[in-house]
């Protein structure tokens, strides 16, 4: 076993997940975001970009489902969640959760998306994806901007005053993604959870309210 890996296993926090039942210590990131955004509030149709091990799967069919129980009235409800994970590696099944291995970029993969859901608007879009580090802090920048300006062009899937959360890196070319978001959203906020590493540059942008 690698070193980064050990140290990596001896996490309290990745022990915690284990503890309770996540597959990675992203899922506190993404509960943290809730708290503060409450991006799950009537959400049922969800897409998840870079999903693999798979643990912000398993909180989305949580709060589908705790929705499905909250807001069973005739504002906005449907009577079934769908949920769909994207990753370039395979990911162990979730019951009721479909998963897909392809890259985002792939020119297909938007036909992919609609057929799963039928052609309907999604209401909640997540993207934890990341390139493979370099260790060139900036180039890897670039590149993940450059990964997530592509997975902003999924926003056009989202109904009218959709989600998106996206990660980012902080570096030269962040504000120009922020911007490009705005373009896009009411309302862009930034956050980076307690739970993400501190020595780690990745930030959360969460586009509110879809234009
Ligand atoms: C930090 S992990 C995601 C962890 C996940 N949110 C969880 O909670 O289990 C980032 C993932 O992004 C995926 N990824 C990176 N680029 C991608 C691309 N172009 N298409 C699909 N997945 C991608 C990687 O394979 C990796 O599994």
């Amino acid at each position: 076993m690698s070193r980064e890996s050990k140290q990596h296993k001896n996490d309290p926090q990745y022990k915690e997940a284990k503890n309770q039942g996540y597959r990675a210590r992203s899922a506190f990131k993404l509960f943290e975001i809730q708290r503060r955004f409450n991006l799950f509030k009537r959400a049922f149709y969800i897409l998840d970009i870079g999903s693999a091990p798979g643990s912000w799967l398993q909180v989305s069919k949580k709060m589908a489902e705790e929705n499905l129980e909250k807001y069973n009235d005739s504002y906005y409800h449907r009577d079934h969640y769908k949920i769909l994970g994207i990753d370039t590696k395979k990911i162990s099944p979730i019951e009721h959760v479909e998963t897909i291995k392809m890259d985002i970029t792939d020119p297909s993969s938007k036909q992919v998306i609609l057929k799963h859901f039928n052609g309907k608007k999604l209401d909640l879009i997540l993207s934890d994806a990341s390139i493979n580090k370099s260790g060139n802090k900036f180039s890897d920048q670039a590149r993940q901007v450059h990964l997530c300006e592509k997975i902003l062009a999924f926003s056009e899937l989202l109904k009218e005053n959709g989600t998106m959360l996206i990660k980012v890196f902080q570096g030269a070319d962040f504000d120009k993604f922020f911007h490009r978001m705005k373009r896009r959203f009411f309302t862009v906020r930034s956050y980076k959870p307690q739970a993400s590493n501190k020595k780690s540059n990745e930030i959360y942008l969460i586009g509110l309210k879809k234009r």
